[in-house]
């Protein structure tokens, strides 16, 4: 299996069998955690937009672990910031690096940055998805679970970025999903589109619901996120009115299975998404996520940036 070369913008970008390749690979690097220096020589950017703290240390401390050297770079501090095209920077970043890793606002400076730059571009959170994080939540279902034992849902705000990149890795893999969500905010067409193609090959089953209770029946993972993602600000005050009956609390929790796990990306909003005795509680995997960001971040440089993967 090799992904050498290839972006990742998206989940949707890779195949079942390409994901469960990063999923083992993760593993085997997590269990064998040492400094190998198999990517020595190489620069990989990062770039953000938006602020980070698992995104951004995970994968400077993965580039450190597989002995490449990363660059974190500040969007506001480079020329970007006084209206330099996305395009111009694409094309001097990569007589520079080996790979552009990067967390934008819009979608589209993404696309642009992989249509203008022959290497690697790796999406580490845009408007649409999050497919980085998605990654490593796999692992961290496939080590409490089992990916085939799986049936999941996510309560919250349906249509944001992690919500579209869980709902496309679950139908990719054949995994029950249940999106518990308001009018407005459930996973929008096009991703819905994806989604249910994805899941005709796969066996997927996929269930919209304005019912948070509906949603999270009888499943063994239940997931939310932030009403209020990272630029939709101006948003704040319609959202917590709209979300308020979509907090994962210990009264919806009881209509899960009983040992259901409790999955947050992080940054949480405290009282507003999650109540504080889900978020506490022993069906919290929170911290194993995020842990888990970085075998997964390490073995997406590897399967990008090499032809051959060496023996882990
Ligand atoms: N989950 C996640 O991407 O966290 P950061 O925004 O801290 O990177
Ligand atoms: N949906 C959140 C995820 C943060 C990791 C945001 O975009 O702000």
């Amino acid at each position: 299996m090799s992904l050498y070369g290839r972006d990742i913008l998206s989940i949707a970008d890779l195949t079942k069998e390409e994901l469960l390749f990063l999923i083992e690979l993760s593993k085997k690097l997590k269990r064998k955690r040492r400094k190998i220096n198999v990517l020595e020589g190489k620069s990989i950017a990062l770039v953000f937009m938006k602020p980070s703290t698992r995104t951004r240390i995970s994968m400077e401390v993965a580039c450190y672990e597989l002995g490449a050297h990363p660059l974190y770079i500040h969007a506001q501090t480079t020329q970007l910031a006084r209206g330099e095209p996305i395009k111009d920077f694409a094309r001097v970043l990569e007589r520079y690096v080996h790979a552009i890793a990067a967390r934008v606002y819009s979608h589209n400076d993404l696309v642009e940055l992989a249509k203008y730059t022959r290497v690697p571009v790796i999406n580490l959170l845009s408007d649409w998805e999050h497919p980085l994080q998605i990654i490593g939540d796999m692992l961290t279902i496939d080590e409490k679970i089992g990916l085939e034992n799986a049936k999941v849902a996510f309560v919250g705000d349906g249509d944001n970025n992690v919500a579209h990149s869980l709902l496309l890795a679950c139908a990719l893999l054949g995994i029950e999903i249940r999106i518990g969500a308001p009018k407005g905010y459930q996973p929008c067409a096009k991703i819905m589109e994806q989604a249910k193609k994805l899941a005709e090959k796969s066996g997927a089953k996929i269930i919209v619901t304005e019912d948070p209770i509906e949603a999270v029946r009888g499943v063994n993972v239940i997931y939310t996120d932030v009403w209020v993602s990272m630029g939709m600000e101006k948003e704040r005050e319609e959202r917590l009115k709209v979300f308020r009956p979509y907090q994962v609390n210990l009264e919806l929790v009881k209509h899960a299975a009983e040992d259901f796990i409790f999955m947050h990306c992080l940054p949480r909003h405290p009282g507003e998404e999650v109540s504080d005795d889900v978020f506490e509680s022993t069906h919290s995997v929170v911290f194993d996520q995020a842990e888990n960001r970085l075998h997964s971040a390490k073995a997406v440089l590897l399967a990008l940036l090499l032809e051959r993967i060496p023996d882990i």
